[in-house]
């Protein structure tokens, strides 16, 4: 059975503590099975990657993230997620989720914004990690008030039905896939275990193309998303990277009124959108002394230096480093999975 050392040192105090805890055992049995007959890939930056109900998952954290989730997360209909595939900008959007929810409560150029001195990730929880992963050592959701903010990787088909029946909100965020499987090389390669054996540009992108990506196939992802918000869009806000981009201020205007904090007339005159803008774009959060040498710590098996998390910021990268054949195929794949679905590269309604 999966166990975490502090599991075995713990003592339950009270009978629903002992309960809690034995349905946690059940999770962790379950998970431990389940990476006995799961199939498996080579990995990006584990060792490998396991495939659960048709989604590529690191075994480690990802998928004990999923089933914990599944089996243990309350959700309230006040919640709202921050969803997304990887590297598709969540870093960013994090902060102007977390500085607009915040904004008549910490001053933007002071020092104790929690923005400027404890980094994007720890402004809200990234639920996949923090859901009892490291059972006892709980990071008390429940004592969180509402609305609550969670930013998630897990695919739409993976949540439990308590957060797609609820009301919870979705603000999804995606990109251009050539330049997610630009930023995902990078970032593995960064960030992968020393014994993992680095994937070339190649091996990478047929990776990528046939769908054995972290949280992938990529366009499964988005897809799931994209058709549930015509079913609700009163649910969903969907984003795409480059559109925040290039007129920032125009889409954190829908993000605040979509959380339901529009901006008001007022704060629009005095420049509060703009400052907010500011704050969070790549260049001032960059280089902040936080973000370069500080460390996100997510769960005992995901601990991530901060400057990890940026390295460009631009729109395209993509053509510095993808082959003509690829940017083809690729597009080709794009193409073929989003037609009909009304997702495409022109730019979002406003
Ligand atoms: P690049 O690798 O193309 O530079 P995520 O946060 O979902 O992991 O996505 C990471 C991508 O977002 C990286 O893209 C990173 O540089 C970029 N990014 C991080 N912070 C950003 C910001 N404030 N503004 C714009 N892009 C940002």
């Amino acid at each position: 059975m999966a166990t975490i050392s502090s599991q075995q040192t713990h003592i339950p105090k009270t009978n629903n503590e002992k309960e809690e805890r034995e349905d946690y055992e059940t999770t962790y049995q379950k998970y431990s099975e389940a990476l006995q007959t799961l199939p498996k890939e080579r990995g990006w930056m584990s060792e490998h990657l396991v495939q659960y109900q048709g989604y590529w998952l690191s075994p480690k954290s990802a998928l004990k993230g999923v089933l914990l989730v599944q089996h243990h997360f309350k959700a309230r209909p006040t919640d709202i997620f921050l969803s997304a595939n990887m590297k598709c900008g969540t870093t960013w959007l994090r902060t102007l989720m977390f500085a607009t929810m915040n904004r008549s409560r910490y001053d933007f150029s002071s020092q104790a914004h929690p923005l400027l001195n404890t980094g994007p990730h720890g402004c809200f929880p990234f639920l996949d990690a923090s859901i009892y992963q490291n059972y006892p050592i709980n990071t008390n959701l429940d004592a969180l008030p509402s609305p609550r903010l969670f930013a998630t990787h897990i695919p739409y088909t993976l949540l439990p039905q308590s957060v797609t029946s609820s009301g919870c909100k979705f603000v999804y965020i995606w990109r251009d896939p050539k330049d997610v499987l630009t930023s995902l090389c990078h970032f593995s390669e960064r960030i992968k275990h020393k014994e993992v054996t680095s994937l070339s540009l190649k091996e990478a992108f047929e990776m990528f193309c046939e769908g054995v990506s972290h949280y992938g196939p990529f366009w499964d992802h988005v897809l799931e998303y994209w058709k549930a918000s015509l079913e609700s869009p009163e649910k969903f806000l969907f984003l795409r990277y480059e559109d925040l981009k290039k007129e920032p201020s125009i889409y954190l205007k829908k993000l605040a009124e979509f959380m339901g904090q529009p901006f008001s007339l007022e704060e629009e005159r005095y420049g509060v959108v703009q400052e907010i803008v500011k704050l969070c774009s790549f260049e001032n959060l960059s280089n902040l002394e936080v973000n370069k040498t500080g460390v996100q710590w997510f769960s005992n098996e995901l601990v991530v230096d901060n400057c990890k998390f940026f390295r460009k910021g631009k729109v395209g990268d993509w053509q510095n480093h993808l082959t003509d054949e690829m940017k083809e195929r690729l597009d080709q794949i794009t193409k073929q999975k989003f037609n009909g679905s009304g997702l495409n590269f022109g730019v979002s309604p406003k």
